[in-house]
């Protein structure tokens, strides 16, 4: 367990808990995401989360997998990748692959203090870029990264069927570190 609050803490994903972060997905991302999609989001979910792509994601070398713990509670999750490239920048990278906090902890300071953490891990681990991938259309989100020194570097079109033509456009934003 790793502490970021008196109160939250990351704690390790293991491949039992498949169950556990699909409830907690349905739970915390249709508020902040139902509305770009056709089904609020449950082919998405399914898509990302079913459990043959999760024990994958588990199994994956040199990331990080966690569950946001306040108590005995799953208030969001984090994950990072290392080593995948950002175009054809210069660097050695690591990915925020996933980062949903709850709407009940939102505004709170705690996806602030997750990105500390996550920077002071990339330097540790010698990693000179960290990278993302955010919706154009999800202002709080690239609001928040943009506050921490987070810049444009392209974007893309995603393509999922049910995905509505107005929420489309995805960006890459990289901070270097030192
Ligand atoms: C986006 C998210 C990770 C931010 O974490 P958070 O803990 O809510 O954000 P913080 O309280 O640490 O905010 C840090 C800074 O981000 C910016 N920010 C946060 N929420 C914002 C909002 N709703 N609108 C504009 N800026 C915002 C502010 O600059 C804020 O600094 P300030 O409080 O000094 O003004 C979190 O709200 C979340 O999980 N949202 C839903 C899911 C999602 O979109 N995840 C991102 C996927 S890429």
């Amino acid at each position: 367990m790793i502490p970021l609050t008196p109160e939250i803490a990351l704690c390790a994903i293991e491949e039992q808990d498949g169950e556990a972060l699909r409830a907690l997905m349905r739970r915390i991302y249709p508020p902040a995401y139902a509305h770009y999609w056709e089904d609020a989001g449950r082919s998405y979910l399914d898509s990302q989360y079913n459990q043959q792509q999760f024990l994958k994601d588990c199994k994956q070398e040199n990331a990080g997998y966690y569950f946001l713990c306040q108590g005995s509670e799953k208030v969001g999750i984090f994950r990072w990748v290392g080593g995948l490239p950002l175009g054809a920048m210069e660097g050695a990278f690591l990915k925020i692959h996933r980062l949903y906090l709850a709407p009940e902890i939102q505004g709170q300071g705690i996806g602030k203090l997750l990105m500390r953490w996550a920077e002071q891990l990339a330097r540790e681990q010698k990693y000179s870029v960290l990278w993302l991938d955010v919706m154009n259309k999800q202002p709080q989100a690239f609001e928040f990264y943009k506050s921490l020194g987070y810049q444009y570097y392209t974007h893309c079109e995603l393509n999922f069927e049910k995905l509505y033509k107005d929420y489309r456009t995805m960006s890459q934003l990289y901070k270097r570190i030192t």
